[in-house]
C-alpha cells in the first residue's frame, strides 16, 4: 500500500463535512464471517448461497433455508468486530456528520459502536412472519439451539408466528425482493449529500445497493475504495486503497484526524 495514497485519502476524509461509509461483506471477513463470493464451507459447501437466499427456496424447503440462516446467525453471534469496524465507529465520533450504510445482515457495526447504521439488506436478528403483515418474531439464543454446531449443515424447522401461525422467516432481503423503503431512501439521501464516500469490502455488483457509491460520485463526492481486489467500483473511486479493511481503515482514520488536529 502506497503511503501517499493513504495520506491523500486521509486528507479528504479528515476535511469532509459529510462522510458516508458504505460497507459490504469484506468488512466482516476478518471477523471470520465468510463473504458471499467465498465458497460455502463444510456441509453447506454443496449449496449455492444465491439459490438459498430466495423466497422460492424458503417456500420449497423452509427447514433447509431456516437451518442455513440459523447457522449464519450462530456464526455471527460468535464473531467479534474487527479493527475495521472499530475505525468506522471512530469516524462516527470524529466526522462532523457521518452515516454508515451496510449491505451486511450482521450486527458487527453496532457492536463496534456505530449508531444508526442503515441496513439495506435487513438483519439476521429481526425475524418476521411470512404473512403480508410481517409480524415481528422472536427466536431462541443460537448458542443454546441446534444451530450451535456451525458445520453441521442442519435442517431446522422455522418457528410459527405467535400472532397468525404463519412460518417465521429471516428478516433479510432475498434475491428478487425489494429493499426496505426507509433504508433505501435514507441511503440515497446520505449518498447525494456527502462530500466523501468510503466504499469498503464490497464487490459492487448487487443492485440497487451498488448504485449508492455511483450516486455519491455523480453528486460530486469523492469516492475512496478499500478492497484487496479490483471491483467495478475502481473506475468510480478517485482513490483505490488495495488491502484488507482491518489494516487500512485504522491507519486511514488515524492519519485523517492527525492531519486536521495537528
Ligand atoms: P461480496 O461477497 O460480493 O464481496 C465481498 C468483497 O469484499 C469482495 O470484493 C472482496 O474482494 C472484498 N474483501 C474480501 N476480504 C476483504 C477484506 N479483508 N477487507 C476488505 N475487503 C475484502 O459481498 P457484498 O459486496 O457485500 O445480498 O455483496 C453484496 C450483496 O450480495 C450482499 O449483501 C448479498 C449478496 O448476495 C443479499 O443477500 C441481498
Amino acid at each position: 500500500m502506497e503511503d501517499v495514497l493513504v495520506r491523500r485519502a486521509a486528507q479528504l476524509l479528515g476535511s469532509a463535512r459529510r462522510v458516508v461509509v458504505f460497507t459490504g461483506a469484506g468488512i466482516s471477513a476478518e471477523s471470520g464471517v465468510p463473504t458471499f463470493r467465498d465458497d460455502l464451507t463444510g456441509l453447506w459447501a454443496r449449496f449455492d448461497a444465491a439459490r438459498l437466499a430466495t423466497a422460492e427456496a424458503f417456500h420449497a424447503d423452509p427447514d433447509l433455508v431456516w437451518g442455513w440462516y440459523e447457522w449464519r446467525r450462530a456464526r455471527v453471534s460468535r464473531a467479534q468486530p474487527n479493527p475495521g469496524h472499530l475505525a468506522i465507529a471512530a469516524i462516527g465520533s470524529r466526522a462532523v456528520d457521518s452515516t454508515v450504510i451496510t449491505q451486511n445482515v450482521d450486527d458487527l457495526h453496532e457492536r463496534a459502536g456505530t449508531r444508526g447504521a442503515i441496513h439495506l439488506h435487513g438483519s439476521l436478528f429481526t425475524p418476521r412472519c411470512v404473512a403480508a403483515a410481517g409480524h415481528p418474531a422472536t427466536f431462541e439464543d443460537p448458542s443454546d439451539g441446534p444451530a450451535a454446531q456451525p458445520d453441521e449443515g442442519r435442517r431446522i424447522p422455522p418457528p410459527r408466528c405467535a400472532s397468525c401461525a404463519a412460518l417465521v422467516r429471516p428478516g433479510v432481503v432475498w434475491f428478487g425482493e425489494a429493499l426496505p423503503e426507509t433504508a433505501l431512501t435514507g441511503a440515497v439521501e446520505a449518498a447525494t449529500a456527502c462530500d466523501v464516500l468510503l466504499a469498503v469490502g464490497t464487490s459492487g455488483v448487487v443492485y440497487p445497493a451498488a448504485e449508492i457509491p455511483r450516486i455519491a460520485a455523480r453528486s460530486g463526492a469523492t469516492v475512496i475504495q478499500v478492497n484487496p481486489q479490483p471491483t467495478p467500483l475502481d473506475t468510480v473511486a478517485a482513490i483505490n486503497l488495495r488491502g484488507p479493511a482491518a489494516e487500512i481503515l485504522p491507519a486511514l482514520v488515524a492519519a485523517a484526524w492527525e492531519e486536521t488536529d495537528g
